[in-house]
């Protein structure tokens, strides 16, 4: 059979199965753009790198909850303004705190495994797992503290070595952000030369830079085979991201003593053999470990970066900051969390930043597993709902009057 005949029988099969979606769809659907058999709104959203800025004309016509269907099937349900989102991740929380299953990508990439985009019993004992390793970490030679404050040791030394001169400053930050949690996860920092850290960088780059609920590949799945498709890329980071924690966790296994735990693998490792085996094996374990350089790295330095900007454009801020830290702290030792009520001044202007900055504009997708009610309309099961936090959070500075409602 020939692409073309598979292309058209493709396409008949969508139409019939889209037909058949419609009639079974329940009704009160939330408000939205009108979608087109098989790629519904697909060719309404352009492939932008800020997509929730082409989501808020949405909001403009539609309201707080809008709803898109991407491909021939897939219901999308945008929650904008602080009132609808505090209802769906807070109030109706229990409802919707699943990861959507269905997109091809994600699908393909996780299998429903480690934290970011696991469900169910095996998955909420894993992330408590997680959870209670990251916060209590006593284990391992340094605490995550120190190892932030000599990894800032470390970053600081490298900005400095440039003479003042004008840099990049995004790769240092992700190397440092990334080092720490190499720290944690491995027990070593990695050298910033090293081929196979740089290597992890520039993967945790690709991904976050090609991969989108909205890449055509999640609703057909064949277009992940052609030459230069985005999908394709994301695969294969992840594919070398995971290759790299495989062989690293060998090597704990390799030298594993259970009376000196070294790191977040070790733990693992220990845990692994008391604990329900269905949350805690490798498969889990190499995926936690993607997970938490991935989520962790890119947001934490572009937080930086964005600290960093606001600081040299606010320079009065930068020198109140810099006063109370030297009024409370000193300038012999470096900063550390139990300082944390003695720097007001500071604490707000990190908060101001996360505010402004708003670096998750759109929060990863959460799902719904039943149909459900919200806000007056029903939402169908199994749809990817996106929360827009860019308004909520950017209020007061840059929106207009006139459209302060509620954000
Ligand atoms: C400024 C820094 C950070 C920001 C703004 C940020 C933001 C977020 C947001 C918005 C979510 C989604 C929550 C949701 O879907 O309900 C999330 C999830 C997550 N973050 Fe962060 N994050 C940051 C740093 C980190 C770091 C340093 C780590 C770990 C080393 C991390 C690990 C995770 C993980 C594992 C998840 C998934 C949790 C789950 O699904 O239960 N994040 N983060």
């Amino acid at each position: 059979m020939s692409p073309l005949e598979v292309f058209l029988i493709a396409l008949v099969v969508c139409i019939i199965l889209y037909s058949f979606v419609l009639k079974r769809s329940p009704k009160n659907l939330p408000p939205g753009p009108m979608p087109l058999p098989v790629v519904g709104n697909l060719l309404d959203i352009p492939s932008s790198k800020q997509l929730y800025k082409d989501f808020l004309k949405y909001r403009e016509k539609y309201g707080d909850v809008v709803r898109l269907v991407l491909g021939p099937f897939q219901n999308v349900i945008l929650v904008f303004g602080h009132t609808a989102i505090h209802k769906a991740l807070i109030e109706q929380g229990k409802d919707f705190k699943y990861r959507p299953t269905g997109l091809y990508i994600i699908k393909k990439i996780f299998h429903g495994k480690g934290i970011t985009f696991g469900n169910g019993d095996a998955h909420q004992k894993l992330r408590k797992f997680t959870l209670v390793a990251l916060k209590d970490f006593g284990v391992g030679k340094k605490s995550i503290e120190e190892r932030i404050q000599d990894e800032a040791r470390i970053l600081a030394e490298e900005l400095e070595s440039h003479g003042g001169q004008p840099r990049d400053i995004q790769k240092p930050l992700q190397r440092a952000v990334a080092n720490i949690i190499a720290g944690i996860i491995y027990g070593t920092r990695l050298d910033y030369g090293d081929p196979e850290f740089i290597r992890l960088i520039q993967n945790i780059d690709t991904i976050f830079s090609n991969a989108s609920a909205n890449l055509p590949e999640n609703f057909f799945p064949f277009l992940a085979y052609l030459p230069n498709s985005k999908a394709r890329t994301v695969f294969n980071a992840f594919d070398d991201m995971s290759r790299y924690a495989r062989k690293r966790i060998k090597e704990h296994r390799a030298t594993f003593d259970p009376d000196n735990i070294r790191d977040f693998v070790d733990l693992y490792l220990k845990a692994e053999e008391h604990e329900d085996e269905a949350a805690l094996n490798e498969e889990n374990m190499f995926r936690v470990i993607v997970d938490l350089f991935n989520a962790g790295t890119e947001t934490t330095s572009t937080t930086l970066a964005w600290a960093i900007l606001y600081l040299m454009t606010n320079p009065d801020v930068q020198d109140k900051c810099q006063k109370e830290i030297l009024e409370n702290v000193g300038s012999v030792r470096p900063v550390s969390l139990s300082d944390k009520e003695h720097l007001q001044y500071l604490n707000v202007t990190i908060k101001e930043t996360l505010r402004l900055a708003c670096i998750a504009p759109l929060v990863p997708p959460h799902t719904v597993l039943e149909d459900t009610q919200f806000e007056g309309y029903t939402i169908p099961k199994e749809s990817t709902t996106s929360t827009l936090f860019t308004l909520i959070l950017t209020f007061g500075k840059r929106q207009k009057s006139s459209t302060r409602r509620d954000f």
